[in-house]
């Protein structure tokens, strides 16, 4: 979609697959309803879109974010001081495990997934602590018939307490006072179809899904493994270079991300928003 004519803004790819940055906007100020909504048509065709030097306050952040959807609340780490929309995504010098430091989609065991979410980084590592993203509709455009047939009739299971991702939660729920032991199950469709774009997208991921419904996870594992190692091929992928202020946009109904957790020793802080979704069909 390159004749996709920009007049507010302009918007730059990172790569082939999916992202790209957007300049020419200062999201703290009053933004005129055109240039929101060719940010988020940018948004829908690049799946992931950047801002760089965003100085945004608490109130900023939250005010764009509402620009862009409804704000809601993670269940497993409690907001900042009087936002609690916003959590603190943080790696501390002395800490080894980093938050949601695995391919996923946000929350993917909720009745009904976020949309989005928004990151801006207050504070990064030297060098080190990018974020990677994938794109789950190239994920699904690159099977063959046969196997996009298969997996159009099946449904997944999605948990919050697999292994490999509560792990990366501990630190986050070690220091957010009420921690939450509850586990969310929700089945959804192994492809759904983006409610805006009407497109095609694989939907599992290795931290949060468990098995097909109506099969064991020994059953399910074979094919789960086949889709999670496909999914994340270079070609379908980005990768995003955090400075202080930077501003990352997602759209959780088709693509993935992953932070890699190459900086132990140094600080890492963000402040994220997720948006409400719908439910997957
Ligand atoms: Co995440």
């Amino acid at each position: 979609m390159t004749d996709v004519v920009y007049r507010a803004i302009t918007v730059t790819p990172i790569a082939d697959a999916l992202g790209a940055e957007i300049s020419g906007v200062d999201l703290a100020s009053d933004l005129p309803e055109e240039t929101v909504a060719e940010i988020r048509r940018a948004w829908l065709e690049h799946l992931v879109v950047f801002f760089r030097d965003q100085a945004l306050g608490l109130d900023e952040f939250l005010g764009f974010a509402r620009r862009i959807g409804n704000p809601v609340e993670y269940p497993f780490v409690k907001g900042v001081d009087g936002y609690p929309e916003i959590i603190a995504v943080a790696k501390l010098p002395d800490e080894t495990v980093n938050f949601g430091g695995i391919w996923h989609s946000d929350t993917v065991y909720l009745e009904r997934p976020p949309m989005a979410s928004m990151l801006i980084a207050r504070e990064v590592p030297p060098v080190g602590g990018d974020t990677m993203f994938a794109n789950m509709y190239a994920a699904y455009e690159a099977l063959s018939p046969g196997m996009q047939r298969l997996l159009d009739g099946l449904v997944a299971v999605n948990s919050s307490a697999m292994a490999d991702v509560s792990k990366t939660r501990e630190d986050r729920r070690r220091d957010s006072g009420d921690v939450d032991d509850r586990e969310f199950v929700a089945e959804h469709p192994v492809v759904r179809t983006h409610p805006e774009t009407g497109r095609k997208a694989l939907y599992v991921n290795v931290a949060h899904t468990q098995r097909f419904v109506d099969m064991t996870e020994d059953e399910s594992r074979p094919l789960l493994q086949f889709l999670f190692d496909h999914s994340i091929r270079p070609e379908f992928t980005c990768r995003f270079q955090w400075r202080v202020g930077s501003l990352a946009l997602w759209d959780n109904r088709c693509a993935m991300h992953n932070p890699i957790n190459d900086y132990h020793g140094h600080t890492r802080i963000l402040h994220r928003i997720t948006l409400e979704g719908d439910v997957p069909r």
